[in-house]
């Protein structure tokens, strides 16, 4: 399976991708938590990426088309994979697209997750992230059992970089205007299917699992 979750900032790809890996073993291919890491070890490539991220907008095609690219040439890939946060402009779909041709394999689903503004706000602005294993929190409906711990792995969790109130603003509008018209590409295709994704965590993975069904 090569499935596609789309989404804005904030409607919950990661969260759900850490739940389809753990059922499906497929691996999660999020192009945010590569970007994040090559800004951590402090490459070249994370260097021009981070001057991008810190504003909101998004990084050139180029840049993440190549590390998709790398990636899926990996052995965990064989049997599926799960891109989360990826493609997220027309020419990375068409790009992803062109990958997959020359491997014979083709993206099987994309799912679009839907959640308005005010709730991504809420949602981005609460959110806590695990350095260390990846846990996702939010200090009012998912806060950790002690505070600011993560309860898997004992890490002090961080607030990402881009989840301050600017940035915040401009993501969704980048997302409303970059991200928004693949989801009609796909579903051209008749590859698409829409979530409501305002539900708690729980009920979208279950319409997530009936979806790949
Ligand atoms: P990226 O890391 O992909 O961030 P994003 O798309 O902005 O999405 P988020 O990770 O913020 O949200 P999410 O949907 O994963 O939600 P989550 O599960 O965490 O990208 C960051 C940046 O990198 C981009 O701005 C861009 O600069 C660059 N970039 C990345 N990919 C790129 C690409 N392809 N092209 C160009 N540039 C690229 O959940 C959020 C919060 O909500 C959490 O606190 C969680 O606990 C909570 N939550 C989750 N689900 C629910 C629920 N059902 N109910 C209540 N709360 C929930
Ligand atoms: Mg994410």
């Amino acid at each position: 399976m090569i499935l596609v979750l789309l989404g804005p900032p904030g409607s919950g790809k990661g969260t759900q991708a850490k739940r389809l890996i753990n059922k499906h073993k497929w691996p999660q291919l999020s192009t945010g938590d590569m970007l994040r890491a090559a800004i951590s070890n402090g490459t070249k490539l994370g260097l021009e990426a981070k001057s991008y991220m810190d504003k909101g907008n998004l990084v050139p095609d180029s840049v993440v088309v190549g590390l998709i690219a790398e990636r899926i040439k990996e052995s965990d890939c064989k049997d599926g994979f799960i891109l989360d946060g990826f493609p997220r402009t027309i020419s990375q779909a068409e790009s992803m697209d062109n990958m997959l041709q020359v491997q014979s394999r083709r993206v099987d689903k994309a799912i679009l997750f839907e959640v308005p503004d005010n709730e991504l706000v809420r949602r981005l602005s609460g959110r806590r992230t695990c350095p260390k294993c990846g846990s996702m929190f939010h200090v009012e409906s998912a806060p950790p059992q002690k505070a600011n711990i993560c309860d898997n792995c004992g890490t002090e969790l961080i607030q990402r970089d881009d989840d301050n109130p600017t940035t915040i603003e401009k993501r969704l509008e980048v997302y409303h205007r970059q991200t928004a018209p693949v989801a009609n590409y796909y579903g051209k295709q008749s590859k698409l299917k829409v979530l409501d994704a305002t539900l708690e965590p729980n009920k979208v993975t279950a319409a997530l699992e009936e979806s790949l069904k």
